[in-house]
Parts: C-alpha cells; sequence; structure tokens
C-alpha cells in the first residue's frame, strides 16, 4: 500500500533539496528498503494526481527519455523514491 502521504511542507523542502542535489531520494524516506516494487500501482497512486493515466499511455520513450520526464514530475511535486523512479523508467520504457 502507499506510504502515508507527506506533508507539503515536507515535500516543498524535498523538492527543493532535490532540485540543488539532482535527485530526490529524500522525498520518500524509508523506500529503498528492498520491498518489491509494482510499477503500475505508481502510476495509479502518483501519476494521476495532475494528469489522467492517458498522457502516460500516449507517451513513448526510451529510458533517457523516461527518466528525463520522471525526473521533471519528481521537480513537480510527484512522491517517489529513487527505487521508485528507477522501477517506474525501467517498466514505462520496456512497455
Ligand atoms: C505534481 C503534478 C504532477 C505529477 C504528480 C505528475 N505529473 Fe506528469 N505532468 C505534469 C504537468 C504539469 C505536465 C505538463 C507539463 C510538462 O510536460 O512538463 C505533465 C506532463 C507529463 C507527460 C507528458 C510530457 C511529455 O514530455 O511527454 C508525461 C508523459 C507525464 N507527465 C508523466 C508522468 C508520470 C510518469 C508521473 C508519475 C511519476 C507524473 N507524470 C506525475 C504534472 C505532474
Amino acid at each position: 500500500m502507499p506510504r502515508r502521504m507527506l506533508s507539503t511542507a515536507v515535500l516543498a523542502s524535498s523538492m527543493l533539496v532535490a532540485s540543488l542535489a539532482g535527485c530526490a531520494s529524500e522525498a520518500a524516506p524509508g523506500s529503498s528498503s528492498g520491498a518489491p516494487i509494482d510499477p503500475e500501482a505508481l502510476i495509479a497512486s502518483r501519476c494521476t494526481r495532475c494528469h489522467n493515466r492517458s498522457r502516460i499511455d500516449a507517451a513513448s520513450h526510451d529510458a533517457s527519455g523516461w527518466a528525463r520526464i520522471v525526473d521533471r514530475m519528481v521537480a513537480k511535486g510527484a512522491r517517489l523514491s529513487e527505487a521508485e523512479q528507477a522501477a517506474l523508467v525501467e517498466h514505462l520504457a520496456g512497455r
């Protein structure tokens, strides 16, 4: 199940850290613990807050293209740990 929601303040500071460090692992603390990641569940829970899925289904990119997009979405406020981002990029690039 999704981790508990982070407060807006924590999210805002994670975004700042993410943009300064070029990495957003702080966006979801403790999530890179090796628990199995379901990319489809991530899309449903993290990627459909600002736009719907058709935006994602309509896009076709290779891994580096998806990495750029997922990075951009994280900068906008998508909550994904580094491990979740990697799993999502792999999944999206391999569709
Ligand atoms: C905080 C809001 C927000 C969240 C959460 C979000 N997005 Fe987006 N997304 C946007 C906005 C705003 C745009 C349009 C502007 C742009 O493309 O940068 C967009 C555009 C896109 C596009 C089309 C742009 C392109 O170049 O193809 C894709 C694909 C996409 N998002 C995928 C995702 C994925 C995958 C996730 C989950 C990891 C996600 N989004 C989560 C706000 C969000």
